[in-house]
């Protein structure tokens, strides 16, 4: 298949393209590089062997990306370009209104006039808000969502459900991220925050490789096995090989699955095996909880098991193992020397 890959530049984009072309696809990368750089595509064709035709445009901008698809045959589409800092959505909430729904609302009006009817779109286990856990598909989305990244991920599920009904044709599949970390085994591509690190993972990792001095855990005082917050941390290479199954078992209709292991761990856990897989010790103090944090959410991740054929096979180990060897040989991220 002939896939665009929007947000291809960035942390998941970049891993799953490897994951596309490994499996024989061909991919066509488009992002605009306001969180990304253009040197881990780099990355990837040195990694695949493969030139990859990229665009450096605003998907919100139609008539560029109406020339794209006027230029490319398209058969599926996989829509990463989006904003996630959960923080500054809340300063700029219309910004992630904006960017995020609107850019996506665009590519749908593109893709509909090229008949092109095949889209897996990121969304996030922020959909849930505050549900019961194991969070499983079968439950209400919407309720107790905490900030405007994750409204914007519910909005466009709805916009992605209304528009199958519509039109029955239409292949929409929702995949819910639980939390990515890791990075590929071979060290060249991995997250590349932009400031300070929001994610637990990168800010432990730049921490080891003495960017910052300690880590501060939000709270242990969480009804959880240590105190400290449980979450559902998922190998961005699985997570990249969730798009293939996707993309594979695409069918008429609107469908959401869950990319997680299934398995909670908690801060200090995830701290400990960091520990061990890099060697370093990680200096923490224990401050205040910080707002809008869950204390506790993990996937049911057996329907995408059933459905997609897929579930995730890297332990925690791993993930440590490829984030250090990723941050150590790239401690400045993608910085180019010329
Ligand atoms: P990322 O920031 O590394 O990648 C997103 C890419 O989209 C960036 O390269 C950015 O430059 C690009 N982009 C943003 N707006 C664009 C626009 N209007 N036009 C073109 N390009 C644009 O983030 P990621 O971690 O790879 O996440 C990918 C997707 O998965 C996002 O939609 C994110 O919300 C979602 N998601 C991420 C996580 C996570 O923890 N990483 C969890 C759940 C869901
Ligand atoms: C956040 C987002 C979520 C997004 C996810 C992606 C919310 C409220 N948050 O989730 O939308 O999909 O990132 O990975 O929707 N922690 C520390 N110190 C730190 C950073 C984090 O103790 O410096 C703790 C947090 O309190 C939490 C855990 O580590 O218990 C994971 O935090 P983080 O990586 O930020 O992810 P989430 O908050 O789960």
């Amino acid at each position: 298949m002939n896939v665009l890959v929007t947000g291809g530049a960035g942390y998941i984009g970049s891993h799953t393209i490897i994951e596309l072309i490994t499996a024989g696809h061909s991919v066509i990368a488009v992002d605009n590089l306001s969180n990304s750089s253009r040197e881990s595509l780099h990355r990837v064709e040195k990694i695949t062997k493969r030139t990859i035709p990229f665009y450096q445009i605003d998907i919100r901008d139609k008539p560029l990306l109406t020339k794209l698809f006027d230029e490319n045959d398209i058969d599926a589409v996989i829509h990463f370009a989006g904003l996630k800092a959960v923080g500054e959505s809340i300063q700029k909430p219309l910004l992630y209104y904006e960017n995020n729904i609107d850019s996506t609302l665009e590519l749908l009006e593109v893709m509909t006039k090229h008949d092109v009817k095949k889209l897996v779109f990121s969304s996030s286990a922020t959909v849930y808000g505050s549900a019961p856990i194991p969070y499983a598909e079968s439950m209400p989305t919407g309720i107790g969502i905490t900030n405007p990244y994750g409204r914007t991920k519910y909005m466009i599920e709805e916009i992605l459900s209304d528009h199958s009904k519509s039109d029955p044709s239409f292949e929409y599949t929702t995949l819910r991220y639980f939390n990515p970390v890791g990075a590929h085994e071979s060290g060249l591509i991995g997250e590349d925050p932009n400031g300070v690190p929001n994610n637990l993972m990168p800010f432990v990792t730049q921490v080891a490789v003495g960017k910052r001095d300690k880590l501060q855990i939000f709270g242990n005082d969480y009804d959880t096995i240590d105190g400290t917050g449980v979450r559902d941390y998922i190998h961005v290479v699985d997570l990249a090989k969730g798009h293939l199954a996707a993309i594979k078992n695409s069918k008429p209709g609107y469908y959401a699955y869950n990319l997680g292991t299934g398995e909670g761990m908690s801060v200090l856990q995830l701290v400990h095996a960091f520990e061990k897989a890099s060697g370093r010790p990680i200096p923490f103090d224990i401050v205040a909880r910080r707002a809008g944090d869950l204390p506790e959410y993990y996937a049911d991740a057996t329907l995408a098991e059933q459905k997609l054929g897929w579930r995730a096979e890297k332990t925690i180990d791993d993930a440590c193992n490829d984030s250090w060897r990723w941050q150590s040989q790239n401690p400045n991220g993608f910085v180019t020397i010329n």
